[in-house]
């Protein structure tokens, strides 16, 4: 029996435009002046053409925008940056790797439990006042691991926080293009861009390989992540970010995200009718990105469940990384759905569902 993975969220190997990056790839190094300028260390802010390019978008100045190694480099950064022991607010659950890396810094890492629509804001409120913290680590898009979106409400309300309390938000906006249905709420960046530090990154849009990740916000804090940049690796690996520049300016961007929405719906929608066919009916359904949750049943823990997976055919991430309080995470899994197709994905919850009969 073949193992379906139904653990890291990575995009489906279809999805990359091949062709496409070796195209611009070529053209970037066929172009003596931006091959130079890739070829050569550059600053701790990024390849200054996509710097450019992504400042007019944005209508920011150049000094708002960094580009870095893809987008977990800053959180890595911001580790560095901020001083041992500084407090810091994130949903509960929330991306593992950044939980791993704030501490690995010495960071206080503050979980404030998530609902549906976002954080529950009278823990948020009090956790601020507890706490005092520098910075709100918040994935208000179709959340990793939740699947979970901030509603407009919850938006405004955290950021009339961050100002009355006088901190930061650092918006981790990855999934943010690949929303499947209904409409986009505004970014917590374009609400509020004077108090918002919005990451992103290439890697779901077009190819986790070429590194690509942005940083996005006050020139001042920008300044501090150039530098740590700087110290850290000198400057980013430009040809992955020259070529992300040359795909973007050829128009092929948008082109390709309608192309991974087409691919990634139907497979979102599969596994929620897999869940609901198969009785594995409590979980958050969201309407974009990579990922579900689901809350398992009171008799079963995300333990027994790993210890019998690789038996079942079936391998599963453990769902107690993305807790700080790993015990609150016994009976969460997440389950990601972009590069399974549906007959796997039929076969993967199907497996699942037996296993935790079982
Ligand atoms: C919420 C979130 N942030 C950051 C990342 C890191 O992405 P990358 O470093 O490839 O840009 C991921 C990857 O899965 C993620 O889910």
């Amino acid at each position: 029996m073949n193992t379906i993975a139904l653990t890291r969220g990575v995009p489906a190997d279809e999805s990359y435009p091949l062709e496409q990056l070796a195209a611009c790839a070529s053209a970037v190094m066929s172009d003596p002046k931006l091959a130079l300028e890739a070829m050569r260390y550059g600053t701790g802010y990024g390849f200054g053409p996509l710097r450019e390019l992504l400042s007019a978008q944005n209508g920011v100045g150049t000094d708002q925008v960094l580009i870095g190694n893809g987008s977990l480099s800053f959180v890595d950064l911001l580790g560095v940056i901020l001083p041992v022991g500084t407090a810091v607010i994130v949903e509960s659950p929330t991306y593992d790797r950044t939980i791993t890396l704030l501490r690995r810094h010495g960071v206080n890492v503050i979980p404030v439990p998530l609902e549906s629509d976002g954080v529950n804001l009278e823990l948020f409120e009090a956790a601020v006042k507890v706490h005092k913290p520098i910075l709100a680590y918040l994935i208000a898009d179709f959340q990793n691991p939740s699947g979970s979106t901030m509603s407009l409400a919850k938006r405004r309300a955290v950021l009339e926080l961050a100002a009355t309390h006088d901190f930061t938000i650092l918006e981790d906006a990855p999934y943010r293009p690949l929303r499947y249905r209904g409409f986009p709420l505004p970014s917590l960046f374009e609400l509020a861009p004077e108090r918002v530090l919005q990451m992103s990154s290439y890697t779901k849009q077009i190819s986790p390989g070429i590194r690509v990740g942005t940083l996005i916000g006050g020139k001042a804090w920008l300044a501090r992540f150039a530098k740590a940049a700087n110290d850290t690796y000198i400057s980013g690996a430009f040809l992955g970010q020259a070529t992300a520049f040359e795909f973007i300016r050829r128009g092929l961007l948008e082109p390709q995200l309608e192309r991974l929405r087409a691919l990634y719906a139907p497979r979102l929608l599969a596994m929620a009718a897999a869940l609901r066919r198969n009785g594995l009916s409590d979980f958050l359904e969201p309407d974009g990105g990579f990922f579900l949750s689901v809350k398992l049943p009171e008799s079963v823990s995300i333990a027994d469940l790993l210890a019998r997976a690789e038996s079942a055919g079936l391998a599963l991430t453990d769902g107690r990384g993305f807790f700080v309080d790993p015990l609150e995470g016994n009976r969460f899994l997440r389950l990601p759905f972009c590069a399974l197709t549906e007959l796997e994905i039929d076969e993967g919850v199907m497996r699942l569902a037996g296993l935790i009969q079982a």
